[in-house]
């Protein structure tokens, strides 16, 4: 029997695939046990990773009629311009290495279709890609963010490239801080914790990454209005509320649910209030990313769904899956009143106590 081969190109015999769900769907069927586990399992009872993907359907749209919206701006600017994107939502730093050979390059093709930041991942750097030499991969109209790991063997030389970055062409950096215990994946009886090398992040490093570059620092992993606080005092420029897919603390919050709390308290001084609130966790629709903006996150970024585009049909997979989240974002927007994607806010939602798990 033929081998099935993840992200192969399905260009003649893929069904319509009509949303993420069913790009997942396929995914499953595609990928090797081993790839399926790394993409789909969460820590232990993978009730972080649950949580994160009910935690939607707490708040309904309302929806607004006499509006005459014939089209929704969907544009964003972000740190004063710094970085500009042509949708509130882009590709979060996600290790694709272990799909296939070249899997990053895939993500970056991304860049071809779409005016957006794009996330790069650190794991994704081996001894055949030369880190500071990506950004000429992409259009300028694409601002890369390289999304750094401190690990313990590599201090000084990340932070000896933090400081060619910018003249090498990236517009901002991530720097993950939440998994200094590793990633624990669950798979019914077995499990795999993946690398945990992973520095223990202090406020410390915070302060030396920012310092080694003028470019806009975001400090990702970020689920407590405390740490919320100390990164931007410690000099980060935005963070992403983020608990990592749910694959570092099990029965932990939804990001989602931590979201309002954290954007309150930020906006509350005037020493935080600038900070750029960037939102990840369980998002598959576009009504989730409305959601997510809509409870003052500034940006949301993708992570599964863009492994699912890969697996199904490699660069075309992954752009699929943003157009879908496109469509379904800009219609949801228009429907419930929305003309200009950076002004919304939380008179779109109300709590409901019919939860759907969809
Ligand atoms: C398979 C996989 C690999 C990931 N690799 C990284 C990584 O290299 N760096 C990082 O900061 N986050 C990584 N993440 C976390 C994502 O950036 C993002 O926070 C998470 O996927 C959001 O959850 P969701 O995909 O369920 O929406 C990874 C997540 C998954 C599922």
């Amino acid at each position: 029997m033929e081998e099935k081969q993840e992200g192969q190109r399905q260009e003649q015999s893929t069904p319509s695939l009509d949303c993420v769900d069913d790009y997942e769907r396929k995914a499953r069927e595609l990928l090797s046990p081993d790839n399926a586990q790394y993409i789909f399992s969460a820590t232990e009872t993978e009730t972080t990773m649950t949580r994160n993907l009910l935690a939607f359907s707490k708040y309904a749209l309302r929806r607004r009629v006499f509006q005459g919206i014939k089209e929704v701006d969907l544009s964003c600017s972000y740190f004063g311009g710094k970085i500009k994107s042509a949708l509130p939502f882009f590709p979060s730093s996600i290790n694709v290495a272990p799909l296939y050979q070249g899997a990053i390059f895939d993500i970056l093709k991304i860049s071809e279709n779409f005016d957006i930041p794009i996330f790069v991942s650190h794991q994704v750097i081996d001894a055949s890609i030369d880190l500071l030499s990506l950004p000429s991969h992409v259009p300028k109209t694409c601002p890369l963010v390289w999304q750094i790991y401190l690990k313990q063997n590599n201090i000084d030389t990340t932070l000896k490239q933090v400081a060619q970055a910018k003249k090498a062409g990236f517009k901002g950096l991530a720097l993950t801080v939440d998994t200094e215990w590793g990633i624990k994946l669950q798979n019914k009886e077995e499990y795999k914790l993946l690398p945990s090398n992973f520095l223990n992040v202090t406020s410390k490093e915070v302060s030396r990454v920012k310092k080694a570059s003028s470019l806009p620092l975001i400090v990702k992993g970020i689920m407590a209005y405390e740490d919320a606080e100390l990164a931007i005092e410690c000099g980060a420029d935005g963070i992403v509320v983020s608990n990592h897919g749910g694959r570092t603390l099990d029965h932990g919050e939804a990001s989602l649910d931590v979201l309002p709390e954290i954007v309150k308290r930020l906006k509350s001084k005037k020493k935080t209030r600038s900070a750029e609130i960037f939102f990840d966790g369980g998002i598959r629709r576009g009504t989730d990313i409305l959601k997510a903006l809509a409870l003052g996150a500034r940006g949301c970024l993708i992570g599964r769904p863009l492994f699912y585009g890969l697996t199904v049909a490699r660069d075309k997979g992954a752009i699929a899956v943003m157009e879908i989240l496109r469509d379904e974002l800009a219609r949801a927007a228009a429907l419930t009143g929305v003309r200009r994607i950076e002004s919304v806010n939380s008179s779109i939602l109300r709590l409901t106590t019919t939860m759907i798990n969809s």
